[in-house]
């Protein structure tokens, strides 16, 4: 595997590499890998020629108040994952080369990103698609792998990609979980022992939906009421939303008759949390 630093020798890699007919999977990340990550590059390593995986903690993406300076980060480790996993290449741009003072380009998706996540971080996307459309235009992917994890973050870049009729293909896979239910996520090493145990009421609400939905309930407050006796059964534990959508408007439903998706986030302690499940009807 070998690291790259500057953009300019990523995009004469990536360019090359096109040029000799080799499709390209790209997987995006801000490091600090677990098996979330490695499931998606698994999934690269399978599906491209060239496996390009990006290791850049965005600032753009992260609001005044949020953990961008304590955000975890282990270079070695990364490294020695990523390697494992069968990278290609790790790209690790400085944020000095990839916003320069002069940088003034913001790429937004408009409805997509107003709720969910959006209203309580209201730049939040405008940072991650702005970064994903500058990733893309320097590896030059054919194919691009993201997490199901960041539901609203997958949605918002398959429109943003076809919108502005990009050529890469965005695959989306599924959260992979810790055995307690967790989903994976860089954050959760922010959360102390106890923290870590009322996180998985997280799951254990979204899997009481899921029963209630299968058990034919079409109430969307019944279901966001039986959530919440779960959620708040821990004062650790403190909401930011639970919304019900449609998959791909992630406008709210007013009755569970199609595909949807319930969607939460909520603080355990001082760290944020996100998880959600699909329902497929
Ligand atoms: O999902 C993430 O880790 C980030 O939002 C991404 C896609 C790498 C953009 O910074």
């Amino acid at each position: 595997m070998e690291v790259v630093k500057k953009i300019y020798e990523m995009k004469a890699i990536s360019l090359k590499a096109r040029q000799n007919g080799k499709i390209i999977a790209f997987v995006p990340t801000m490091g600090y890998f677990h098996e979330g990550h490695l499931s998606l590059m698994r999934e690269g390593r399978r599906r491209g020629d060239l496996l390009i995986v990006s290791l850049f903690v965005n600032p753009t993406q992260f609001g005044p108040s949020e953990d961008f300076k304590k955000y975890p980060r282990d270079f070695q480790r990364d490294h020695k994952m990523a390697e494992e996993a069968g990278v290609d290449f790790l790209f690790c741009p400085e944020v000095e080369e990839m916003y320069p003072p002069d940088h003034q380009t913001i790429v937004r998706v408009e409805k997509l990103t107003k709720g969910l996540c959006g209203r309580s971080r209201p730049n939040h996307f405008q940072g991650v698609t702005t970064v994903v459309n500058m990733l893309f235009n320097i590896v030059m992917p054919q194919i691009a792998i993201f997490g199901e994890k960041d539901f609203q973050q997958l949605v918002t870049v398959r429109q943003m990609v076809k919108d502005l009729y990009m050529d890469v293909e965005i695959i989306g896979m599924p959260t992979v979980r810790e055995q307690d239910g967790l989903a994976m996520s860089s954050r959760n090493t922010y959360l102390n022992p106890k923290e870590r145990k009322a996180a998985t009421l997280l799951y254990q609400s979204l899997k009481k939906a899921e029963q209630l939905v299968i058990h034919g309930e079409k109430s969307v407050e019944k279901i966001i009421n039986e959530m919440k006796k779960i959620l708040t059964s821990d004062p650790l534990v403190s909401l930011d939303y639970i919304q019900i959508c449609d998959t791909h408007t992630l406008e709210d439903v007013s009755s569970i008759d199609r595909g949807v998706v319930i969607a939460l986030a909520a603080f355990v302690g001082q760290t944020r949390l996100i998880d959600n499940i699909l329902i497929r009807k």
